[in-house]
């Protein structure tokens, strides 16, 4: 994402240089003797250390995976950095220790659960999804989780719930871009899907990716993934989900809701103020090798066409 600075009304999605997943794959490969998910969660061991138990499924069979690598080290985690190779390098602030989830608002069951009790009566599962950023680049990742609505289901929403809201980790002490005095964005990151969408059986909690714990540059330790929306949507290191009658006041929208829509619907024929939504670029490119593709209505998701049946997805970007 770029953030609304005095000068940024002349970038484009170009300014997002792709030269720096090399530089950022240069930190990495220098850093880490042992594997990423590992060094990020400070673990001694190497990364089979904490390989992870799941089912494989038939989503995105025949895709051809971003490397692990690139995943890992070509970041958006505003509370971690605004650069790219920012979240890699400051893993070690985000703290993920005995976690919890409050869980809020419309639902018979509500209080504050330990991750792990809200993981084990799960179905753990790898999914292949792609991952289109707003910023009109492109990744195709295998995350290891289990279905938003079997997690949801189980605290009973109310009929009043009409709306999920989502907040991540507040942690000014620890995480260095919360304390930025120029960043615009009024922490933590919040995000929402209508109850309709977050009951989708696309609808994804993270726990993992590669096969292995989510490493903390891509929002360990649970993280949503909405493959059919920008990827601003897929939030990061959950600590609260709350069930309301209202739409949530979400972080990007309040920012600059010209430029990043509540639905955030990925959309070729609604383009950001700034540049076209008509292609992205899938990464890992290079200078000789841009890898430009034509960008799919709801990122080639179809199956979520029928949710915005009537719905003018110009007006509900
Ligand atoms: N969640 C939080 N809490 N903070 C963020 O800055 N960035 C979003 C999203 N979730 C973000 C976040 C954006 S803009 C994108 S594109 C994806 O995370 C990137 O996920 P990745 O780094 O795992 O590829």
């Amino acid at each position: 994402m770029i953030i609304r600075t005095k000068n940024s009304s002349q970038l484009t999605e170009a300014d997002v240089t792709p030269e720096k997943i090399y530089k950022a794959r240069r930190h990495f490969m220098a850093q880490s003797g042992m594997g990423l998910s590992a060094l990020a969660l400070g673990l001694p061991g190497l990364a089979q250390a904490n390989a992870l138990s799941y089912s494989k499924t038939a989503y995105g069979k025949g895709e051809t995976l971003t490397p692990e690598d690139v995943v890992t080290s070509y970041n958006n985690f505003y509370e971690l950095g605004t650069g790219k190779d920012d979240p890699v390098k400051n893993a070690h602030q985000l703290k993920t220790d005995n976690w919890e989830i409050e869980i809020a608002g419309e639902a018979e069951k509500t209080g504050t659960f330990p991750l792990a009790e809200l993981v084990k009566q799960q179905q753990i599962e790898e999914r292949i999804y792609r991952l289109r950023c707003v910023e009109a680049w492109s990744m195709v990742i295998p995350w290891v989780g289990f279905s938003l609505a079997d997690m949801l289901k189980q605290f009973k929403p109310t009929s009043k719930a009409k709306y999920v809201e989502f907040t991540s980790i507040m942690d000014t002490k620890n995480l260095s871009g919360q304390r930025n005095r120029f960043s615009t964005i009024d922490w933590p990151y919040v995000e929402g899907l209508r109850m309709d969408e977050a009951m989708h059986s696309l609808s994804f909690m993270a726990t993992g990716l590669y096969g292995k714990t989510l490493p903390n540059q891509n929002g360990a330790p649970i993280r949503l993934v909405v493959p059919w929306k920008y990827g601003f949507k897929s939030i990061k290191s959950i600590v609260k989900i709350r069930f309301t009658d209202q739409q949530p006041k979400t972080t990007w929208n309040l920012l600059a809701p010209n430029e990043y829509g509540f639905f955030a619907n990925v959309n070729p024929t609604v383009d950001h103020p700034r540049w076209s939504q008509g292609s992205e670029r899938r990464l890992p490119t290079s200078f000789f090798n841009v890898r430009r593709m034509k960008t799919q209505m709801f990122n080639g998701y179809e199956e979520v066409a029928s949710l915005y049946k009537g719905m003018d997805l110009q007006k509900f970007y």
